[in-house]
């Protein structure tokens, strides 16, 4: 954000406060939340024209009366594919904006699509609510386990739909293994381990330097701390903590999102202990290079191995995920194990689907998959129009990254064992993990306690 941006939003944040103690919101009356017919249009923004961002601006923009109508994002070297994409779609170009606020303040949007770095989910998810949009967040929905909770409350004040890109929750197959589980057929669920082990390279540190042109550096960190632009911060944003967490945050977070939902959505564990370290580069990477979690669930356990550094396994292929093709699960590096009393279940995510084995390896129960964003995009646009709770409403994505979160805090405490109180959400045992339940937000970019 440049210094006039940010006079004009410090103004306005003050106004802010102000009117949501008269009863509106810094974006303006307090919003109304009203269903919409299948032939009213519905109006997005998108806000974040990354990588991922193309899956949905052309997975929503074919729905019917579905139309962007702006693509922001503070990289003026960003968004010009989306926006080409866009207009062959829908007819006409979307806006190109790089400040997220004026999509929050056009009445004629209805909902907006948050495709940003972690560090901005929250804050951007509470922003868009206050001024009254549905919100699709890429997950995780926050870095910390404090402002997703605040995500859930905002939703809630304000009546706003929130989904989360868990999009695995949308998926056929996640529904017809939650049933085989439930059946009985599986036995008594006893533990659940959970696999995210990706290849990987060292970690080698960048010097600072000057931001590429275009790139508004300050508006990029926006309620992250402000240190200088440096090159393995902006594009290897995914190692660090104020901006994301690892492996674990990334394609970690949707296993154990998964893992929840066919488990019938528990709530948080009762306590995690993580060993972590750079086993492999011994590099100074800050997420760690491999973590193996244990969480306590009371009446059964979980297990999470998350990392960059087993290059001998993969992840499903295209044949795996669009196919009929089953991985061979040993060496599938995102594999779900389900151990019940009597029965095993394999179960992957991205569209492979779930096998329940015998010890003798025979097959005698299965659901192959499909990629999920085809059904998890229209039953955010669905909700929109309908008002009913998404597949992947933020609470339950609360408590999937909370998985997160508990493994990483557990690490960052120096792999201690932390006893979480699931009602107050704080730890019984650990004041520094309590300190860590919050990021330190730079002053203009604060979740408020009272969203
Ligand atoms: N659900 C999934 O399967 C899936 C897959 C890939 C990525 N993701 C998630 O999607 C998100 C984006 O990932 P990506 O790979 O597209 O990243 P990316 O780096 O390619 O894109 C992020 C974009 O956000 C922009 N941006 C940063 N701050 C902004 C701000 N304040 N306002 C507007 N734009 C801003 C950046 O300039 C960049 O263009 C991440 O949270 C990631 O975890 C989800």
């Amino acid at each position: 954000m440049n210094s006039i941006n940010r006079r004009k939003f410090i103004s306005n944040s003050i106004k802010g406060s102000a009117a949501v103690a008269a009863g509106t919101t810094m974006f303006g009356a307090f919003p109304t939340a009203r269903a919409k017919s299948a032939n009213e249009k519905v109006i997005l923004g998108l806000i974040g024209a990354g990588g991922r961002a193309h899956s949905h601006t052309t997975g929503m923009s074919k729905l019917p009366n579905v139309e962007f109508k702006y693509v922001c994002d503070i990289d003026e070297q960003r968004g010009g594919e989306h926006i080409a994409e866009l207009e062959k779609a829908q007819g006409y170009a979307p806006k190109r904006i790089s400040d997220m606020r004026r999509v929050f303040d056009d009445k004629d949007v209805d909902a907006v699509v948050i495709t940003t770095p972690e560090h901005w989910h929250a804050l951007a998810t509470v922003w868009a609510c206050q001024a009254g949009k549905d919100v699709y967040v890429e997950k995780c929905p926050s870095i910390t386990i404090w402002e997703s909770r605040k995500a859930i409350e905002a939703a809630r004040k304000y009546n706003r739909i929130v989904q989360v890109g868990f999009q695995n929750r949308s998926a056929p197959y996640a529904a017809s293994a939650r049933e085989y589980i439930q059946s009985g057929k599986l036995g008594k669920v006893v533990l659940v381990k959970v696999c995210n082990l990706l290849g990987g390279n060292p970690f080698t540190p960048k010097p600072d330097s000057a931001p590429p042109p275009g790139l508004d550096w300050d508006a990029w960190l926006g309620p992250a701390p402000e240190v200088p632009y440096n090159v393995g911060r902006h594009r290897g944003w995914y190692d660090w903590w104020d901006y994301k967490g690892g492996a674990l945050t990334d394609d970690g977070s949707h296993q154990l999102d998964l893992a929840r939902m066919v488990l019938g959505n528990p709530p948080h564990p009762r306590s995690t202990f993580c060993v972590g370290g750079n086993f492999a580069y011994h590099s100074k990477r800050e997420a760690p290079e491999l973590q193996a979690i244990t969480y306590d669930f009371g009446d059964f356990a979980m297990t999470c191995d998350s990392g960059n550094s087993t290059n001998h396994l993969r992840k499903s292929n295209g044949e795996e995920r669009y196919g009929k093709k089953w991985p061979h699960w040993p060496s599938n590096s995102e594999r779900i194990e389900i151990y019940g009393t009597k029965q095993l279940m394999y179960l992957g995510r991205h569209g492979i689907g779930w096998q329940v084995m015998e010890a003798d390896g025979k097959v005698v129960a299965e659901e192959k998959g499909y990629h999920p964003d085809q059904w998890h995009q229209p039953n955010f646009i669905e909700c929109i129009r309908t008002r009913k709770r998404p597949n992947s409403d933020i609470e339950q994505a609360h408590y999937s990254s909370c998985l997160v979160h508990l493994g990483n805090l557990s690490y960052r405490v120096g792999n201690k064992q932390l006893v979480f109180d699931g009602e107050s959400e704080r730890f019984a045992n650990n004041d520094a993990a309590n300190q860590l339940l919050k990021p330190a937000y730079r002053k203009h970019y604060r979740i408020p306690e009272v969203v």
